[in-house]
C-alpha cells in the first residue's frame, strides 16, 4: 500500500455511499488493502474473514478467482473496449449473451440488454416495461408496484420503487406512478400475522386490492426481489412468488424479478425465481455476474416480451436507452469466466449446504442471546439477525450497540454488515464449514460482549 494513504485521507478526500459525510470522523472506516479466497487484509496488516462477499454480496467466488482475473487481463490486452451501440458489437458481449441464454432458459429468459450494474438494470427493466405496453397499444399502463422493505438501487426509477423511506425522503419528488404493498415479513407486518402462509395470502390480497384501486389497465409492472436483501433479508413463504406471478399474469402486468443479489447461486439455485419455481417476464442481474470484479449488469428479457419489440414496424420499438459501458468487453470476459467457475465449482450446492449450517448455528445463538429478536435465512447464503432491546415490544437496539458489535466482531477477525438493527451475513459461495463456524463464533462473542 502507498504509505502516504491513511484513514485520514478516507475521511478528508472522499464521501462514502450510504453514510453521513461526517460519520467517518467518529467511526473511521476499516481500510481494506488486499484479499485472498475468503480472507481480507486490512491496512494494519490484519487478516479478516469476509462474511459479506466483498461487503455487498457480490464477490461470490471469493477474492482470488484466478480464471476470472486471467480472462480480464487477456481481454484488456486484446480489446479493452468497444461499444455495442447501433452499428457494432464486441465479440465478448455476443458470446456472453449466448451463455446467459443457456443459463437462464429454464427461467424463460431469451435476450440480454447490458448495463453497468444493478441500478442500471432496474432502470432498464422499468423503461422497457413501459415501452412494451406502449408498443402493444396499452398506452395507459405506466405505473409500477413494488414491495415495502425492498431495495432496487438508487437511480430515480429504482429509488421510486424502493421500499424504504430512507432512500427516498431527501430526494423527493420521485417518479410519479409508483406504489407499494406490504412485504411478506413475518416479524414485522401491518397485519400482525406471524404465520408465513397466512401472511402470504394477506399480502397477495393487498396486492390485488392495490391493482384494483389503481385499475389494472394502468399498471405496467410489479418488481420484486425473490428474497428481499438490503431491506433486512426477508425470505417469503414458498407460495408467495408463484401467487404474485398468477396475479400479474391475470392482469397483464409484467413481473420483473430483481435478481441482483439472488442471481447466480446465492439462494442455492441458479436464480431466486427458479428457487420459487417462477418464470418472470424480465430479470435484473448484476453483482455476482462478474463475481464483483467488474461493474457489469444485465436486464434479461423473455421471448414473449422480446417478440413485441422485434415485431414492431413503426420505429417505436427502438430502445432509446443504453450506457457507454453496456456490454463492456472486459466485464463480459469476467462474466464468462465467472459463470464457468460457478458451474465447475458447483458453488450453488455449496451455498445451500452452508446456508443450512448457518441457520442451525443462528438458531442456537437466538436461544442464547436475548438481544436476538429474529433470525432469517434458510434459503442459501443470505442471512440476517435482527437485534432488539426487548423481545416483547421488538424495539430495535440502539445504533451505539450496533456500532460496538460491528467493532467487536471485527476484533474477532470477521467483517459483517450492520444495517439499522440487523446483522447481515452473506459470504462468498465458496465458504467452507469451518469458516461458517468462525463467523458464528465471532458473532456469538460480540453479542456476549455488548450484552455484558
Ligand atoms: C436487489 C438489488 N437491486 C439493485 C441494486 C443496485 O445495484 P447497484 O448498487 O449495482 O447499482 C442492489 C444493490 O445492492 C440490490 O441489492
Amino acid at each position: 500500500m502507498n504509505q502516504h494513504i491513511t484513514n485520514d485521507h478516507a475521511t478528508r478526500d472522499m464521501w462514502q455511499p450510504m453514510n453521513h459525510p461526517a460519520d467517518p470522523f467518529k467511526n473511521p472506516p476499516k481500510m481494506i488493502t488486499g484479499g485472498e479466497g475468503m480472507m481480507l487484509k486490512d491496512a494494519d496488516g490484519r487478516d479478516i474473514l469476509d462474511a459479506l462477499a466483498g461487503g455487498l454480496w457480490n464477490v461470490n467466488l471469493g477474492h482470488s478467482c484466478e480464471p476470472v482475473k486471467q480472462a480480464m487481463a487477456e481481454q484488456l490486452a486484446k480489446l479493452p473496449y468497444y461499444s455495442n451501440f447501433r452499428g457494432s458489437v464486441n465479440d465478448k458481449a455476443v458470446e456472453l449473451s449466448h451463455v446467459l441464454r443457456e443459463w437462464l432458459e429454464p427461467d424463460g429468459m431469451a435476450r440480454a440488454f447490458y448495463t453497468s450494474g444493478g441500478s442500471d438494470s432496474v432502470e432498464t427493466a422499468l423503461r422497457l416495461a413501459r415501452q412494451y405496453h406502449k408498443l402493444r397499444g396499452d398506452k395507459d399502463r405506466y405505473k409500477f408496484i413494488s414491495l415495502r422493505n425492498s431495495y432496487h438501487g438508487t437511480h430515480f426509477g429504482g429509488a421510486s420503487v424502493n421500499g424504504g423511506a430512507r432512500f427516498k425522503r431527501m430526494y423527493e419528488p420521485l417518479l410519479p406512478g409508483c406504489f407499494s404493498v406490504p412485504a411478506p415479513w413475518t416479524y414485522r407486518n401491518p397485519f400482525d400475522e406471524s404465520d408465513p402462509e397466512r401472511l402470504t395470502d394477506l399480502c397477495i390480497a393487498a396486492l390485488e386490492a392495490e391493482i384494483q384501486f389503481q385499475t389494472p389497465d394502468t399498471v405496467a409492472a410489479f418488481i420484486m426481489e425473490p428474497i428481499l436483501g438490503a431491506g433486512g433479508v426477508i425470505p417469503p413463504h414458498a407460495s408467495f412468488m408463484p401467487k404474485v406471478r398468477e396475479v400479474c399474469s391475470r392482469h397483464g402486468i409484467l413481473l420483473i424479478a430483481d435478481e441482483v443479489i439472488c442471481g447466480f447461486g446465492r439462494t442455492g439455485d441458479v436464480t431466486g425465481s427458479r428457487h420459487w419455481g417462477v418464470k418472470p417476464d424480465m430479470m435484473c442481474l448484476a453483482k455476482g455476474i462478474t463475481t464483483g470484479y467488474f461493474p457489469l449488469g444485465a436486464c434479461m428479457i423473455s421471448e414473449e416480451v422480446a417478440e413485441v419489440f422485434e415485431s414492431n414496424r413503426s420505429g417505436d420499438g427502438v430502445v432509446a436507452h443504453g450506457y457507454t459501458y453496456s456490454g463492456h468487453p472486459v466485464g463480459c470476459a469476467a462474466a464468462l469466466a465467472a459463470l464457468a467457475e460457478t458451474k465447475r465449482l458447483n458453488v450453488t450446492e455449496n451455498a445451500a449446504a452452508r446456508g443450512d449450517e448457518f441457520m442451525t448455528g443462528m438458531k442456537a445463538l437466538a436461544e442464547k442471546h436475548e438481544l436476538i429478536g429474529d433470525i432469517r435465512g434458510g434459503e442459501g447464503l443470505l442471512m440476517a439477525l435482527e437485534l432488539v432491546s426487548d423481545r416483547k415490544t421488538k424495539a430495535p437496539v440502539s445504533k451505539d450497540i450496533m456500532d460496538r458489535l460491528y467493532q467487536d466482531i471485527y476484533d474477532n477477525g470477521v467483517i459483517v454488515r450492520t444495517s439499522a438493527n440487523t446483522i447481515i451475513l452473506s459470504p462468498a459461495l465458496i465458504i467452507e464449514p469451518g469458516q461458517v463456524q468462525t463467523i458464528l463464533n465471532a458473532v456469538d462473542d460480540g453479542l456476549g460482549r455488548v450484552a455484558a
